[in-house]
């Protein structure tokens, strides 16, 4: 039994389960990995330093793997933006032809990639801004819930709500994103409409992410209530593991007007990378979502798309396994 959908089709992959990019964490061996597995591992341009960067990173992930696997271009917020089109450019001449777009304002690196023949994911939180994607060609949305780990928009929509506006709205293929690490959020996305699932935490605790140990076993030890909203002032809400700097950045932001400045230096993204590479959890802010309350192991990727695949088929076919729900037939009278 398999789990075929048109993101499958699409993607040419075998399990319709996409790992989401992450800064600090989409590197050649994680993605690699997410593809032999099955499924579509995804490089995270702005990790590497330049666009030169970008293409040893891509003909590193080719070395390891012969499965299709993508790129994450995320368009931030900044006052000097990331050389944007030389990192898209390097990543369409080493041939990659599968794109995941994320952030503001993505219509022309959504053209560009268009033009040269290649698969667009654009990942983003709101019905609105889906349908302006799916008018400049993307070819699947990824449909970011507010449960996600990082950046779940002003909207505050959960998952539950929006896929489901998703399905009602939406001409193109879309993936579930957000709060899913398990079968039963695979099952549940497919239900709601979804053709497959987009993972981010959950692919941060296997055995091939890059980041230290000690965060992997921080993850499972951690709950769903252990993550925390900064940026919520600056109109730029980002979800992240609640810590010692998380929690100071939250306590400037409500003492009202804070600008970017008053924390720059605590959210530096230095710092953060140093939490993955140190294993000190309290260093810096990192990236993490409510789904570490679903996450009690360390599987390689292959036993996680596996295990993935093979529960979700057997709730699908067994809808006794749903909170122990039976479906009978009406008695007759
Ligand atoms: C450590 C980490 C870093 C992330 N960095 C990015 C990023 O650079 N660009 C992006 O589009 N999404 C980023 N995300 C979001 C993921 O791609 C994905 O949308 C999200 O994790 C889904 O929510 P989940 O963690 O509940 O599965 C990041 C997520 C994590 C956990």
């Amino acid at each position: 039994m398999s789990l075929v959908t048109p993101v499958t089709e699409l993607l040419g992959i075998r399990v319709p389960v996409v790992q989401g990019g992450m800064q600090w964490v989409g590197v050649p061996k994680l993605v690699a990995a997410v593809s032999e597995a099955g499924g579509l591992g995804v490089l995270t341009a702005l990790t590497q330093p330049s666009p030169e960067a970008l293409r040893v990173a891509i003909r590193e992930t080719k070395k390891l793997t012969s499965k299709p696997f993508g790129v994450n271009i995320t368009l931030l917020p900044s006052i000097t933006p990331p050389d944007y089109p030389g990192y898209a450019r390097a990543a369409v001449e080493e041939g990659v032809r599968i794109f995941e777009t994320a952030g503001n304002n993505p219509g022309p690196l959504i053209k560009y990639f268009k033009e040269n023949n290649c698969i667009v994911i654009h990942k983003c939180t709101a019905i609105r801004h889906a349908k302006s994607a799916e008018r400049h060609g993307v070819d699947i949305l990824s449909i970011d819930g507010f449960e996600c780990a990082g950046h779940p928009g002003e909207d505050d929509i959960g998952g539950l709500v929006l896929l489901a506006r998703a399905a009602r709205e939406l001409k193109v293929p879309f993936l579930a994103s957000g709060g899913i690490a398990d079968a039963r959020g695979f099952a549940a996305a497919l239900t709601l409409g979804a053709a497959g699932v987009n993972l981010g935490t959950r692919f941060m605790c296997t055995v091939e992410s890059p980041i230290h140990q000690n965060i992997k076993e921080k993850i499972v030890a951690s709950t769903e209530r252990d993550t925390v909203h900064i940026f919520r002032t600056l109109h730029n809400t980002a979800r992240v593991f609640k810590n010692k700097i998380s929690m100071e950045v939250v306590k400037i932001e409500k003492q009202g007007n804070a600008k970017f400045e008053d924390i720059k230096d605590l959210v530096s993204g230095e710092r953060g990378r140093k939490v993955y590479e140190l294993g000190d959890p309290d260093y810096g802010i990192w990236t993490a979502g409510i789904v570490m309350g679903l996450i009690d192991d360390i599987p390689t990727c292959k036993d996680l798309v596996e295990r993935l695949e093979r529960e979700t088929v057997e709730i699908l076919q067994s809808t006794a396994k749903l909170a122990g729900l039976e479906v009978r037939q009406k008695a007759k009278l």
